[in-house]
């Protein structure tokens, strides 16, 4: 299927590392140009500078903290300065799992502000940012990447999440009469450069080599194996193609079926 991408020009916050960075190559593959934004200057130029080589296409590294709305609007800004539009903007800049600690006596509020003021209203103000542009040429896509932690209690930082779902479906109803969609992704627990650090961790805690925490790890997902971040990049594609213009406010799970749970 032609995803009928190539020429568009896609901003993808969080985009040096992880799944943002999946997800610039997986546009970039489809034909797109992609700025990615993070706050790290070296991580984010070798990042662009790998795509630009693997992709062909350009790749624009830009310096910007989503926590601050001077920086956004400066990377959006920079964006169709440098590529001269701005069709998709993919929000996935904040860290995983926000705030280190959900123990309700010791937990940080000054933690719990500052991820919401990245991932929350981070997601707002470049949301705000790119809006007028896509406004102006009557098409546009804006995908946010939550997190399966929405649909589970026991982490305080799940909230951010649940917001993000209402986020979603606020700016699909504000934005799809100018052709705007609007749809969030819920990663589970993802495969990542990073994640073998975190894991071989989290198997010595637990007095496992790391293939046996990674067994354990499947083993709680319906597929029998952890998701990779390119399969979120996957899904990202097709979401904002013009192929996919009848979804919209949607929320998709794309974690691998780590839970027994069932949603309508
Ligand atoms: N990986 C998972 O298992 C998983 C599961 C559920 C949800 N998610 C969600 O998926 C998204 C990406 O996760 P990931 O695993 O790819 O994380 P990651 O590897 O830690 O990458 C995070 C990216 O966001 C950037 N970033 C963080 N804070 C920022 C800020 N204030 N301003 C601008 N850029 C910022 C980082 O670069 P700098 O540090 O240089 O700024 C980096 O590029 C997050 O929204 C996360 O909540 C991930």
């Amino acid at each position: 299927m032609d995803l009928e991408l190539a020429g568009k020009v896609a901003l993808v916050t969080g985009g040096s590392r992880g799944i943002g960075k999946a997800v610039a190559r997986q546009l970039a593959l489809e034909g797109m140009d992609v700025a990615i934004g993070a706050r790290q200057r070296a991580a984010l130029d070798s990042a662009a500078k790998e795509l630009t080589a693997e992709t062909g296409r350009r790749i624009v590294p830009l310096i910007a903290d989503t926590s601050s709305t001077e920086a956004v609007n400066a990377m959006v800004a920079a964006t169709v300065a440098a590529l001269g539009r701005l069709d998709v903007l993919v929000n996935n800049a904040a860290l995983v799992g926000g705030v280190p600690s959900s123990d309700l006596a010791t937990v940080d509020e000054a933690a719990i502000l500052d991820d919401l003021n990245t991932k929350f209203l981070g997601y707002v103000r470049c949301a705000r940012a790119a809006a007028p542009h896509m406004q102006r040429q009557g098409w546009g896509r804006i995908i946010n990447i939550g997190g399966l932690a929405a649909r589970q209690a026991g982490t305080i930082a799940g909230a951010r999440n649940a917001a993000i779902v209402h986020l979603t479906k606020t700016l699909a109803d504000m934005l799809g009469p100018a052709g705007i969609t609007v749809n969030a992704i819920h990663p589970g627990t993802t495969r990542t450069e990073r994640t073998a650090v975190g894991w071989a961790e989290q198997a010595r805690k637990q007095g496992l080599s790391p293939e046996e925490f990674e067994r354990k790890l499947a083993g709680q997902h319906a597929i029998r194996r952890v998701v990779d971040a390119k399969e979120i990049a996957y899904l990202v594609a097709f979401l904002v193609s013009p192929k996919a213009g009848a979804v919209t406010g949607e929320v998709i799970a794309a974690g691998g079926g780590p839970s027994r749970a069932v949603y309508y």
